[in-house]
């Protein structure tokens, strides 16, 4: 089979070409019927996804030899830019998504879009299901929201996959940051009052692939298991890495930014106990094999 990843040079993009490169994720061995794809990892340094003229003419090059899945890994991520820069935000995050929706459509194959929890208004008392009502409250959010639309709309094999609290070896993210801060301080504060899951990205990839193999078409949660807040997260972060920092919780209204982060964010894995089951890890566990692998 001949999978395009989009987002290739991405946290999760790197991520998902790795094991498919090398057949087995750290939860495992991939699916079978990935075993031996034929992988083409694309980023917008070779194409611009929200130029539709570019991606049709991508995908007619591709033609005679099409892809039978298309993971699409790529996003405008900087939820601050979107913010500032809204039009850029529905470019890349919407308008891309239809091109590349439409893309698979023509090749008759099946699409992965990776979506997120900032779909959700994040004001909820329990983890968002696949079925409650989308709310975003932030230019990163509706563009994301947007592009789960468009996708569904251009493309009739579509699983749309959300995730939260990405964490992975390539690129930055929140595991890294603390680190970092972390050993050059003695003390840091972190907030308390927002709560969601913490996702190993090498274990959200072995996941996407398990769901794109099972063949149950439409929309999933998958993100590490349990819930904590980023103070939580920070200080198993500190403690696992060995470093002697203090993590002082503080609260949202002491760490203004451009755009609201959202205050509950954490997610219910209803369509992957009703699918290919959830067995996605503890998030303390996960976040233990990721330092570990550091
Ligand atoms: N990171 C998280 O915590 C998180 C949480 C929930 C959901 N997600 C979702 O998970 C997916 C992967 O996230 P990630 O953390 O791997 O993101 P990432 O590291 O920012 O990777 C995204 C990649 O897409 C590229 N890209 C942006 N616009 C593009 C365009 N128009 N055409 C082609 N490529 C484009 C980016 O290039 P540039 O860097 O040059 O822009 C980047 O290499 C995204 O859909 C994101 O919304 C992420």
């Amino acid at each position: 089979m001949k999978i395009l990843v989009t987002g290739g040079k991405g946290q999760l993009g790197t991520e998902l070409s790795a094991i498919l490169k090398s057949g087995k994720s750290e939860l495992g061995k991939i699916p079978q019927r990935f075993i031996d794809a034929e992988v083409t990892a694309i980023d917008i340094d070779t194409l611009d996804l929200a130029d539709a003229g570019a991606v049709d003419a991508f995908g007619a090059r591709r033609a005679a030899a099409p892809f039978g899945l298309i993971i699409n890994c790529a996003a405008m991520t900087n939820v601050d830019a979107c913010e500032s820069d809204p039009e850029a935000a529905m470019k890349g995050n919407a308008i891309a998504v239809r091109n590349i929706a439409m893309l698979a459509e023509r090749h008759g194959a099946g699409l992965v879009h990776i979506s997120t929890d900032y779909v959700f208004s994040g004001s909820a008392g329990k983890p968002y299901a696949e079925w409650d009502v989308p709310a975003p409250a932030t230019a990163y959010g509706k563009s994301k929201l947007l592009g789960e639309q468009y996708a569904r709309e251009a493309c009739r094999r579509v699983f749309i996959v959300r995730t939260a609290w990405l964490y992975g070896k390539n690129g930055n993210n929140f595991v890294k940051t603390i680190r970092k801060i972390a050993a050059e301080n003695d003390s840091i504060k972190v907030v308390h009052d927002q709560v969601g899951n913490p996702t190993n990205a090498n274990d959200f990839a072995h996941h996407v692939l398990k769901i794109a193999a099972g063949g149950d078409y439409g929309t999933y949660h998958a993100t590490g298991g349990g819930i904590c807040s980023w103070h939580a997260f920070a200080e198993e972060i500190v403690r696992l890495s060995g470093i002697g920092c203090t993590v002082n919780a503080c609260t949202t209204e002491e760490f203004p930014r451009p755009a609201p982060r959202p205050a509950y964010s954490a997610m219910d894995h209803l369509m992957l106990r009703a699918t290919v089951g959830d067995e996605m890890r503890p998030w303390q566990e996960a976040l233990a094999a990721f330092i570990e692998s550091l």
